[in-house]
């Protein structure tokens, strides 16, 4: 077990290693013992977060804020609204100043012009930044979303979770989201060495750069990633089937509006799909979902649903990178 993660930034998986997210799930499986016995473990106390959301946030706020409350320190938030950013203060000024008084920054930021614009300014921030940048969405991965995930899979299939049938697949919606969750699920089960089956229509195929390096994993680690375009295959057998939109990486935003409507029926994840599926499969979503679009109302309120438990791992599953990184 690789401990020490201290001054890391958390922006994207592809900076860690196995060891070292085996860490940060069993430090953060031990926070939800913690709390499920009562037991204070105040290891930031005195310490500050700062939380700087360009996209609104309902389950990454307030996991992120509780979160360091339980740990005995503070979280603020901001907007670029409400910072100097508005009168355009350049993102390194931000990063450097607000180095001087925070203990780590965590940054949302997606929905920029271009795929990958995101993700280069949060590169901005942590290099003029002296504190640890946590990645809490852009527009390439969700990691803090995934480590969440990943406890929750292996709550629900038990110590053999990486030869289940785990299925990431695309769903229909009329927004286009981030690939954030894709992308993240992917590179965790290709370190982790857990068979994947990726599930998506022609078009949304996820980046090069992510399928490259997962790629490798699985072909030195000797685990299982499958590729579908067909959506009643991948749920075939499935343990869990992980189903939310993404934008495709080839189209631009109004292109893919268009091509996407062909697909509402088959990938509007229902039922239907899950009666393929085995009988105790579960459904994940990171939420918010898109109802009536990605999933029935039905399924997602029904007994293959494990939403809320998985959102409630967003909180055991970032103190730990808090606590590891902030310390
Ligand atoms: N899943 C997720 O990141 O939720 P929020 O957008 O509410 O933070």
């Amino acid at each position: 077990m690789k401990t020490n993660l201290r001054g890391r930034d958390f922006i994207t998986l592809m900076d860690y290693s196995k060891e070292e997210i085996e860490t940060i799930l069993a430090v953060a499986f031990s926070f939800k013992m913690q709390n499920a016995i009562g037991q204070p473990h105040e290891v930031l106390k005195g310490k500050s977060l700062g939380m700087l959301f360009a996209q609104p946030s309902t389950r990454t706020r307030i996991s992120f804020e509780t979160g360091m409350t339980e740990l005995g320190g503070h979280a603020q938030y901001y907007t670029e609204e409400n910072m100097q950013r508005k009168n355009k203060e350049t993102w390194e000024d931000t990063g450097l100043v607000v180095s001087r008084y925070l203990h780590g920054l965590m940054v949302r930021l997606y929905d920029l012009e271009k795929y990958g614009m995101a993700r280069d300014i949060m590169n901005q921030i942590a290099r003029s930044a002296s504190i640890p940048v946590i990645n809490g969405l852009d527009d390439k991965e969700h990691p803090c979303q995934c480590m969440g995930d990943i406890m929750t899979i292996q709550e629900k299939l038990g110590e053999n979770w990486k030869r289940g049938k785990i299925v990431m697949s695309w769903a229909y919606a009329d927004r286009v989201k981030s690939p954030g969750v894709p992308q993240a699920m992917l590179i965790a089960c290709s370190l982790l060495g857990a068979d994947l089956t990726l599930a998506y229509p022609e078009g949304y195929e996820l980046d090069e750069e992510y399928m490259a390096f997962a790629e490798k994993n699985y072909a030195d680690n000797g685990a299982k990633l499958s590729i579908t375009n067909d959506i009643y295959e991948a749920a075939a057998d499935a343990d869990v089937i992980y189903a939310k939109s993404w934008g495709s990486c080839s189209m631009p935003k109004e292109r893919d509006r268009e091509y996407r409507a062909q697909f509402r029926e088959d990938w509007r994840i229902s039922d239907k799909h899950f009666d393929l599926a085995k009988k105790k499969s579960c459904y994940m979503h990171p939420l918010p979902a898109s109802r009536g679009e990605e999933v029935t109302d039905a399924l997602i309120d029904g007994p293959h649903s494990i939403v809320y438990d998985q959102a409630e791992n967003r909180l055991h599953a970032q103190k730990a990178v808090l606590a590891l990184l902030l310390n």
